[in-house]
């Protein structure tokens, strides 16, 4: 196996003081971590593209097949994050279980789950940030606010909400918890109320036709709001900064995403109750609905709700991308000056600000559609890889310590494999292409520079 270059669990459960970071978290600060990841762009945005040119009133279909599919990797999530509590997630148990090549490639593709999926929200948030200028009688310029492609120069609300998250975690992750907390719930009362105002307007004539494109459409709608359910497997990337890592990580992770799924499928019911489903198809599907049945005021609110549900998620996934690099730059596969710990706030600095620089270009100047399918495949790759690696260990370690066990996981596994690789196949062939062409570059990075630096790499050169 040492061609694998396997890392041992027990040196990743042993790192070197000096680069270990501050442990803050408890259970709560986890659930609320998963939430504020997963409740955002998905449901306030592309949930209303998935209704009207996809699945139709059979959206809720939709929904129960990302929740299952999600559910089955949570699970397998759940044992390898309580197994091998250091920061990283994927990447690390991809590591200890297939290698470093694999855990390289799962690395490079959480670069998509995570920084590609943040610029696509902060481009969604700024979608509806310009909305509220535009709702008071004061439009932005389009020279500042759309990408190039849609006639303006840069999308500057997004570049700015980027940098001003960046600068928060760059101070320290506690305070940004904190204020993560706050947001979410914010965001939850948002869909409340939402919930509350249109379920007396529902009129049970706008759920028929059920599925207009038929199951077809209810698959590629399921793809698209996948977008809509990742991000509860950030919260395996704070690991190595919660207290109780072994009980609290599979608490964060499976309690975040039972809570929204089943919060999803009401909006979902709700939503195509009171519009036709071809209506849905515009920035702000869930604030339009309310101002449709009268509700202006609790159209505003609801809009409100979903900037600071759109800013957590930023928080989430801008703080889990810096923690990948970080964890990959201790393993020698990035350049070691990314794992620098700053003197007073304890943070990876430098691996935050060019983090931030680097999602607020894309946010800035690339349009949020393709974007956010990239996000999808990359990250239904990387679930894939973990139900893989959780089976793997089983085999390889029986006797590990394992604090969280997935349940009849030789049924789990195989079916997680089998319910993320359909709703992997069901999204459109440009997004393969643009992932085959991602993976490609990341294996000629590797070659060119991981190869050689790792820790790994080099004992074996040694031998
Ligand atoms: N699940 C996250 C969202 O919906 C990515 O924005």
């Amino acid at each position: 196996m040492t061609g694998l270059r396997i890392k041992p669990l027990d040196a990743l459960l042993a790192l070197k003081s000096d680069k270990r970071l501050r442990p803050a978290l408890g259970p709560l600060d986890l659930v609320f971590l998963g939430i504020g990841g997963i409740v955002g762009t998905g449901i306030f945005v592309l949930t209303g593209v998935a209704a009207a040119e996809h699945s139709g009133p059979a959206l809720i279909i939709s929904f129960l097949m990302c929740g299952f599919a999600c559910s089955l990797a949570a699970l397998t999530y759940a044992e390898l994050a309580s197994m091998v509590p250091v920061a990283g997630s994927a990447y690390t148990y991809t590591y200890a279980t297939m290698g470093e090549v694999m855990a390289w490639i799962m690395g490079w593709n959480l670069v998509l789950e995570y920084a590609v999926s943040a610029a696509a929200v902060a481009s969604g948030w700024s979608g509806y940030f310009t909305g509220i200028f535009t709702t008071l009688g004061f439009p932005l310029p389009d020279m500042l606010t759309k990408v190039p492609q849609d006639g303006g120069f840069v999308n500057l609300p997004a570049v700015v909400i980027v940098l001003v998250v960046t600068g928060m975690l760059y101070i320290g992750l506690r305070e940004s918890a904190r204020f993560n907390n706050v947001l979410v719930v914010v965001k939850l009362a948002a869909l409340a109320l939402f919930i509350a105002l249109a379920t007396p307007a529902v009129d049970a004539q706008n759920w028929s036709p059920f599925m207009p494109n038929g199951f077809a459409g209810v698959a590629s709608g399921a793809a698209l709001v996948f977008f809509a359910f990742f991000g509860f497997d950030a919260v395996s990337t704070a690991a190595e900064e919660t207290r109780n890592p072994n009980r609290d990580l599979p608490i964060g992770i499976i309690g975040s995403l039972v809570i929204c799924t089943v919060i999803y499928m009401i909006v979902g019911i709700v939503l195509t109750g009171v519009a036709p489903a071809a209506e849905l198809n515009n920035a702000e599907p869930v604030a339009y609905a309310l101002r449709r049945i009268g509700y202006n005021f609790g159209s505003a609110l609801v809009a409100v709700g979903a900037i600071a549900g759109m800013t957590t998620v930023l928080i989430v996934f801008i703080y889990g991308q810096t923690r990948i690099f970080f964890v990959m730059s201790r393993d020698g596969l990035l350049p070691e000056a990314l794992s620098r710990l700053h003197p007073k706030y304890q943070t990876p600095h430098v691996v935050t600000l060019i983090t931030g620089l680097g999602v607020a270009l894309i946010g800035g100047f690339f349009k949020l559609g393709a974007i956010a399918e990239l996000a999808n495949i990359g990250t239904m790759f990387a679930f894939m890889l973990v139900a893989i690696g959780v089976m793997i260990l089983r085999r390889a370690k029986p006797d590990a310590a394992r604090p969280f066990r997935c349940p009849a996981v030789w049924v789990v596994g195989p079916l997680a494999i089998l319910s993320i690789g359909f709703l992997m196949f069901s999204l459109p062939q440009l997004t393969w292409i643009r992932f085959v062409v991602w993976s490609a570059i990341g294996a000629a990075v590797y070659l060119a520079y991981g190869r050689h630096r790792s820790p790994l790499g080099k004992r074996s050169a040694n031998a």
